[in-house]
């Protein structure tokens, strides 16, 4: 939706800073939302539903696009989300278009990686299951998961002839999101990493792995925190350094890289510039000014506040206690520079302070 302009003072006043909300753990539980976050979000808005505030999502989640993710956030959080606000673990996997844009790859994850991937360009992608399910018997235990007992023809496949996949070499593997079928994936990924996927050609040159992001774990709707990617990558790697003599090589994005907060800036800054545009001032040509502070709200130390100390000024952390971080002093090793209990008393205290 386009965003409306305020009168300039009010533009001024508002347009040096910005938030960058983590999801889990400090918006959403699961699907619910906690912290006061629906309330903490319309603050940032006016009363006709514009935007005051530039602000967005850094989440090391995903597993659908970006498009989807903001509709669904906004129809959970009842406010208006753009999906250019919404920056997932995968996101930058877009920028991998160039190297395997016509190239066999295999994405995988919770949701639905291959819809991704496809939506940044990806022309030739086929997930984990799809790969699976054209070689007989490649899970050995597939017959005991009750899951796959669902026809073939009833699943959202196959998306790729059956020829291409059995004899092309598969050219990069993406863990979009967190692996639902971890045994599986294990066993099918180290033949893949092996061998390209052409089974009779082991110990070839390890095709590139790229994973979202590297969380150990994570806060989601059950009480204590669950396993993330990071604990995958974890559990891949050691298997895979037992039965490979070359160990296995990797990228992981997401938090806390410092690329991600540069990133995260970047797209602050574009928002910013739509915000606070001063058609005079510029020949209407959209100007940002450096922010002064820019606020990483998230809920677990060693990514969101790990990755804003890294990043430097103008970052700003602060760590709620609703998700992975809740003890009542602040986290010895990667201690944030404001610690309260709910997302909404972090967007209370930005406003006092700002406004
Ligand atoms: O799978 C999601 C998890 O790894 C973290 O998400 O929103 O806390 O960065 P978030
Ligand atoms: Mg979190």
């Amino acid at each position: 939706a386009p965003l409306s302009y305020q009168s300039s003072s009010q533009r001024r006043k508002r347009c040096n800073f910005g938030i960058a909300f983590d999801i889990d753990g400090v918006i959403l539980r699961g699907r619910v939302p906690i912290g006061g976050s629906p309330r903490a979000l319309r603050r940032l808005y006016g009363d006709s539903g514009e935007l005051n505030v530039p602000y967005l999502f850094l989440t090391n989640g995903g597993g659908i696009p970006e498009t989807k993710r903001a509709k669904e956030l906004s129809e959970l959080l009842g406010v208006n989300i753009m999906f250019s606000q919404v920056v997932q673990g995968h996101s930058p996997f877009r920028n991998l278009l160039k190297k395997f844009e016509n190239e066999l790859i295999i994405a995988t994850g919770k949701g639905d990686p291959t819809l991704v991937m496809s939506e940044y360009g990806f022309k030739k992608v086929v997930s984990l299951e799809e790969y699976a399910s054209y070689f007989e018997s490649i899970d050995p235990v597939s017959q005991y998961k009750r899951w796959t007992t669902m026809p073939l023809s009833d699943r959202k496949m196959p998306t790729l002839p059956r020829c291409d996949v059995s004899s092309e070499r598969i050219k990069a593997v993406f863990v979009v999101s967190d692996p639902v079928d971890w045994g599986r994936d294990i066993q099918v990924l180290c033949d893949v990493l092996r061998s390209g996927g052409l089974h009779r050609e082991a110990n070839r040159n390890q095709p590139p792995l790229y994973f979202a992001a590297d969380d150990l774990e994570y806060q989601a709707a059950f009480p204590s925190k669950r396993l993330g990617m990071g604990a995958f990558r974890i559990a891949l790697e050691s298997i895979f350094n037992r039965i490979n003599p070359k160990g296995l090589e990797y990228v992981s994005y997401g938090k806390p890289n410092p690329f991600v907060f540069k990133n995260a800036e970047a797209i602050l800054n574009q928002l910013q510039s739509s915000l606070c545009l001063d058609h005079s001032e510029n020949n209407g040509v959209p100007r940002s000014h450096p922010f002064k502070t820019l606020y990483m709200i998230g809920d677990n130390p060693s990514v969101d506040v790990k990755g804003a100390q890294q990043a430097g000024r103008p970052w700003f952390s602060i760590l709620t206690r609703t998700g992975v971080f809740r003890t009542k002093d602040n986290h010895a090793e990667f201690p944030a520079d404001l610690v309260v209990d709910t997302v909404e008393e972090a967007v209370d205290y930005i406003l006092k302070r700002e406004c």
